[in-house]
């Protein structure tokens, strides 16, 4: 999509940006954690006042391209390089020049890459104003939940569906040796070619809805932010996909499948309806059904329809008169739909393991206390994947462990004629992701007994005895907790690889 003469441009620039500090551990620098802190807020008003009295290209480049001001060509530092900058439609305008885009900062510790989006609505000390219907969005929250969560694992292909301003590329440049970033919004095609040249990266960028510009091509791993919000209409590129209510939650998981190679993963963010007469979690199973994926679903957030509504207007800056208007067609709508709630989370298809035969895990994980990292994902993922193979006769012949870093908390409590009864403990892995959990009587006495030489069956006896329950009812629930346990983390089961199936 660049033409050669546009990435030499942009690697000059890249050249600049470096040498001058404008990174972002540079622009902390330049203005302090304060002024620094406030840019987050979008106030722009401590760091105007940092830069009041000082001149340079990293001054300039950060009036111009953090703050969106506007600066007189005669001020400008004569060694910024404007023609290059003007040459990728990065700035504009004369007597006075300024940001066309938002070019941002952004990384890793070890990464110096930049993000070229439009303007938010509320930056470039404009009133807030209503965003363009072909938008490009800068990095939000979904953006970094869903880099967070990736697995990072070295792959040879992968794709970014929805690129926008290209930020899961970037990611996904570091341990992808090939990466083809699709939109159907060719500006924001054309922004997410800057921002490779700009993070000296290259992509393939190809234009098209969903999965037609990578038919009849497969990837190791397939990422997606797409535009999952359930709204009435199509105003915007970059939040409504235009498909009735949750489809593209569902069209999305149904296709991607096709596009995954063996072995290979899709990370997927959506939103799902919450409706009175229906359990959230049979509704996304039912789109996981005929995937032939294993599968992980995480709700990490549930929204009344006012509250979803008030905050996706808020997001594309409509604060005018036509607000209320909006308001009352979108939760009109919303109350068509049946929608109690709005769920927001992720969706993560394996294929392999068993092929979808274990049937999805679906889960809130609302509560959690941080997000999982993508090592984190791939843990469970492969831990689910073992199943397959592992069997429950195997499983119940295991002997599981507790990890170090384990936290069982559970109280001895005696009964009035002094026996000494198990009360339900509280449970978590000390680092882990997932918040501590109230665990049973069982499965406390069960992970008590994981001692690594204790196989499952035998703790299922002894946790039988000790609690006076019938054996076949503890054997039961114990299956499939000790699975649980094994993929979050909370237990441990070695499997030497070199053994043949213990089925
Ligand atoms: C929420 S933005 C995500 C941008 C970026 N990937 C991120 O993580 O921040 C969704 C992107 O999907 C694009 N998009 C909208 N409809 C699409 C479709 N039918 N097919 C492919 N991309 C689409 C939008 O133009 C927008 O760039």
């Amino acid at each position: 999509m660049m033409t050669a003469d546009q990435r030499a441009a942009a690697s000059r620039l890249r050249e600049v940006f470096l040498d001058v500090g404008f990174t972002a551990d540079g622009v902390l620098a330049m203005l302090g954690s304060s002024a620094y802190a406030a840019l987050g807020r979008d106030e722009m008003v401590p760091a105007r006042q940092v830069l009041a009295d000082r001149t340079g290209v990293d001054v300039d480049l950060v009036r111009l391209f953090v703050l969106g001001d506007a600066v007189e060509r005669s001020r400008l530092n004569p060694l910024l390089p404007v023609a290059d900058m003007e040459f990728l439609e990065l700035v504009g305008g004369t007597p006075s020049i300024a940001a066309l885009v938002d070019v941002r900062p952004y990384g890793e510790s070890d990464t110096e890459w930049y993000v070229v989006s439009d303007h938010g609505p509320g930056t470039a000390g404009r009133s807030v104003v209503e965003v363009a219907a072909d938008h490009v969005l800068g990095v939000g929250g979904a953006s970094l939940t869903l880099a967070r969560i990736t697995p990072r694992d070295g792959v040879d292909s992968a794709l970014d569906l929805g690129t926008g301003c290209g930020v899961q590329a970037l990611h996904l440049g570091r341990h992808a040796k090939a990466v083809v970033a699709t939109d159907r919004n060719g500006r924001a095609l054309r922004l997410a070619g800057v921002t490779a040249a700009l993070s000296g990266q290259r992509w393939d960028l190809r234009e098209g809805s969903l999965f037609e510009p990578v038919a009849g091509a497969q990837f190791d791993l397939v990422v997606s932010n797409p535009p999952f919000v359930i709204s009435p209409g199509h105003r915007y590129t970059y939040r409504d996909a235009g498909l009735p209510a949750d489809d593209l939650g569902r069209v999305l998981v149904q296709q991607a499948p096709t596009y995954l190679r063996d072995g290979g993963t899709a990370v997927i963010l959506a939103n799902w309806l919450h409706r009175a007469d229906e359990d959230w979690r049979e509704r996304v199973a039912a789109w996981l059904e005929s995937t032939g994926c294993d599968s992980w679903v995480a709700q990490r957030e549930v929204q009344d329809p006012a509250e979803y509504v008030g905050l996706w207007l808020r997001d594309a800056g409509h604060a005018g008169v036509d607000h209320d208007r909006r308001y009352d067609e979108w939760l009109r709508a919303l109350d068509d739909m049946g929608a109690e709630g709005i769920g927001f989370g992720w969706i993560v298809l394996h294929r392999g393991g068993s092929y979808g035969e274990l049937g999805p895990r679906l889960e809130d994980v609302s509560a959690a206390d941080r997000q999982p990292r993508g090592d984190e994902v791939t843990a469970l993922m492969a831990a689910r994947a073992r199943w397959h193979e592992f069997g429950v006769v195997a499983l119940l012949d295991s002997c599981p462990r507790r990890p170090e870093g384990l936290r069982l908390v559970t109280e001895e409590r005696a009964d009035p004629k002094g026996y000494l009864l198990g009360v339900p403990g509280s449970l978590g892995v000390i680092g882990g992701w997932r918040q501590d959990e109230l665990v049973d009587v069982v499965t406390s006495a069960l992970i008590r007994a994981f001692d690594g030489h204790t196989s499952v069956s035998a703790a299922v006896d002894v946790v039988a005895a000790e609690l006076e329950l019938d054996v076949d009812d503890v054997l039961a629930g114990a299956i499939l907790r000790v699975r649980e346990l094994v993929e979050d983390g909370a237990l441990i089961l070695e499997v030497d690889p070199k053994l043949p199936d213990p089925r």
